[in-house]
Formats: structure tokens, sequence, C-alpha cells
């Protein structure tokens, strides 16, 4: 799967977008080390904290679907907008590694990777070093 179908997949899934407050709809699309696709979008709520972002949307998708590494994720928005703090951390749960395309509506991307996106971050292991 190239950047671009990747990113075309995520523009499809921006379509089905449910913006109706902020009118700012987002795509994303997840490439799963199986090689399945997991699409989302942005789902917003009238209570407005209750909105569910793109990203969140198709890692939550994957990974109830039993799939939990990934290999890449596409996020398309009208101008190229980032992933959020909470994406970002709640893709680095599964994907520490992830590559991420940030693309525009006309196809525009730059690459970059979840590392730079969240450094230090906290993780799982974390965790686990707590309990001993
Ligand atoms: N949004 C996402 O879907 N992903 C992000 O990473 C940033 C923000 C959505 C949430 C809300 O529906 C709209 O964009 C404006 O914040």
């Amino acid at each position: 799967m190239t950047p671009e179908e990747l990113i075309d997949t995520a523009k499809k899934a921006r379509k089905k977008a449910y913006a109706p407050y902020s009118h700012y709809k987002v795509g994303a699309a997840l490439l799963g080390k199986s090689g399945k696709v997991y699409t989302g979008c942005n789902v917003e709520n009238a209570s407005y904290g209750h909105t569910v972002c793109a990203e969140r949307t198709a890692v939550l998708k994957a990974v109830s679907e039993g799939e939990r590494e990934f290999e890449a994720v596409a996020v398309v928005t009208k101008n190229g907008g980032s992933p959020c703090g909470a994406c970002r951390q709640v893709l680095s749960e599964f994907a520490p590694a992830l590559i991420v395309y940030i693309a525009d509506k006309d196809g525009e991307f730059r690459t970059t990777t979840l590392k730079k996106l969240l450094p230090d971050s906290f993780t799982p292991a974390h965790l686990a070093e707590g309990n001993k």
C-alpha cells in the first residue's frame, strides 16, 4: 500500500465525518501489520466533550476487530491539521513506531512519525516497572 493509497482511503473516510458543530471534517486510515486498513472519521456530539476524533475511531475499530500492530496512519483534513494529543497517546499504546502521513484535502502531504509527534511518551512499560 503506497502513502497515496492510504491517504486516498482516509480522504474517502473523511466524507463520513459527523461534524455539525465544528464543521472540521477529519478522515483517518490506519494500516495494520496484517495489511488490513481501518478507517475512521470524527464523530461529534451535542455534548461537545464526547466527540471522538477520526484517528481514535480508526484505532478503536481495529483493536476491537483483533488487530493491535500497525505500520502507518494517514490523516486528512481540509488544511493538513496535525493529530491531537489524545490521538497521539492512544496510537502510541499500540504503535510507537508508527509512520504518520498528514494530508490536506488536495492530497498534499508530509510524512512524520509518532515518535516525533509524541516524544518521551508514557508507555505500558512504565506501568510494568511501577508494579515491580
Ligand atoms: N479532530 C480529529 O478528528 N482529529 C484530530 O486529531 C484533531 C481534531 C476533530 C475533533 C472535532 O470533531 C474537530 O476535529 C474539531 O476539533
